[in-house]
């Protein structure tokens, strides 16, 4: 070949090459961006199959008709008591001495809050589920940061009620809701010595809160009685005990609650509970450990809990899981339940709901005394 053809034959070779490498790069940045992209579509999907999931509850008629040895067992044995007030780790430290240090003001306090994915709020799955109206009263037991109470109030014309045991907490929910003139109220108490006026609220929600109280009955009566009748109440809980099968599983969950006071009340608990008090209809969703786990909002939690905080709650979770059945663990459940008071709710289902234990003095209306009512009062005498 003569020399100069073999000289453009490599400056050929070599501008294809070069233009290869080029398209190789182009392709592999382009794949790059095609997996990153799918991958954001991905888990943002998920986050919005579990916000379906969550608004749309299914119906309880199936669940809740009895406890098993577990779930009663775990009424007597974790019951929160009045000396754990606050109690949130195994060093004694209070609720504002944990999250006071960390959690900016606009964050939620909760682990769980659909969906977390992008362009969304993070309530507005509560907004789907308690309908809000304007004009109507709402409560908010265990409001933290008032997060919640402060997006729904954004969004329609209510007045809302918080209340927290923490002054610190109140303190940011009176500097968020200021701009609500006048629409949002924070009380400070024990949410178990809770005295407002009955039939006063259109709905009432608790949001990883329940699980603190030291009497379910009571909390739940009381719920019910400051319900207007058609009224709603909506409970977020992590955990449940309905589908527990073996003694060490229950032991290894004993190890959690140790750490941290909070009863984990399960759907089926619920649903039992407020059948009997007369909800209906009730409507409930569990969403497996596995799926909630690996919200970003659970992520983030996470992170900040054993990283930052090191909380010991944290640490033992992890050894919980490796000497617990998997299967319990990763099916265990975050409850959601909404229940309704029905509109014609008659004062024959409100055995219970009349008799609650208010700071000690318990109220009762003029209804037959039931054997439970009659087993309460014996309670209060005892004390
Ligand atoms: C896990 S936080 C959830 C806060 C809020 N609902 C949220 O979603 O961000 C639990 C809340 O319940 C409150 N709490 C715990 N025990 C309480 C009690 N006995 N009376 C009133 N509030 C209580 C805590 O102070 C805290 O605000």
């Amino acid at each position: 070949m003569a020399p100069h053809r073999r000289e453009n034959a490599h400056r050929f070779y070599n501008v294809s090459a070069v233009r290869v490498a080029t398209l190789d790069i182009v392709l592999i940045f382009q794949f790059g961006a095609a997996i990153i992209i799918a991958l954001f579509v991905a888990y943002n999907s998920f986050h919005y199959v579990l916000f379906l999931l969550v608004t749309q509850p299914k119906d309880a008629s199936k669940i809740g008709h009895q406890l098993n040895q577990f779930e009663q067992r775990q009424l007597v044995e974790w019951t929160p008591q009045p000396n754990d007030f606050l109690k949130h780790d195994d060093e004694k430290r209070t609720y504002d001495d944990v999250f006071g240090t960390y959690r900016d003001e606009q964050a939620n306090y909760s682990t769980c809050v659909f969906p977390r994915a992008a362009f969304t709020c993070p309530y507005e799955a509560e907004y789907v589920l308690l309908k809000p109206k304007d004009g109507m009263r709402l409560l908010d037991l265990g409001c933290g940061s008032g997060a919640a109470a402060e997006y729904l109030a954004s969004r329609r014309n209510i007045e809302i009620v918080c209340v927290t045991n923490s002054s610190v907490q109140a303190d940011i929910c009176r500097r968020k809701f200021a701009k609500l003139g006048g629409r949002g109220q924070v009380i400070v108490t024990d949410f178990d010595s809770l005295d407002l006026p009955s039939e006063n609220f259109d709905a009432i929600y608790a949001l990883e809160s329940i699980g603190y109280t030291k009497d379910l009955d009571a909390w739940l009566a009381r719920c019910w009685r400051m319900l207007k009748p058609g009224g709603r109440l909506l409970i977020r809980s992590p955990g449940s005990l309905d589908h527990c099968r073996r003694k060490e599983d229950y032991l290894s969950v004993t190890a959690f609650f140790e750490n941290w006071r909070y009863n984990f009340v399960g759907a089926n608990l619920l649903v039992y509970k407020m059948r009997r008090l007369g909800f209906d209809p009730i409507r409930y969703r569990r969403l497996p450990f596995w799926a909630w786990g690996v919200t970003w909002n659970f992520i983030q939690h996470l992170l900040l809990w054993k990283y930052r905080l090191k909380m010991r709650t944290f640490v033992e979770l992890e050894r919980i899981i490796w000497r617990t059945s998997k299967v319990f663990v990763f099916g265990n459940p975050y409850n959601t339940v909404l229940a309704t008071k029905p509109e014609t709710a008659s004062r024959s289902h409100q055995t219970l709901a009349f008799c609650e234990v208010v700071g000690g003095v318990v109220e009762i209306d003029s209804v037959p005394l039931s054997g439970r009512v009659q087993e309460a009062l014996r309670r209060i005498e005892a004390r």
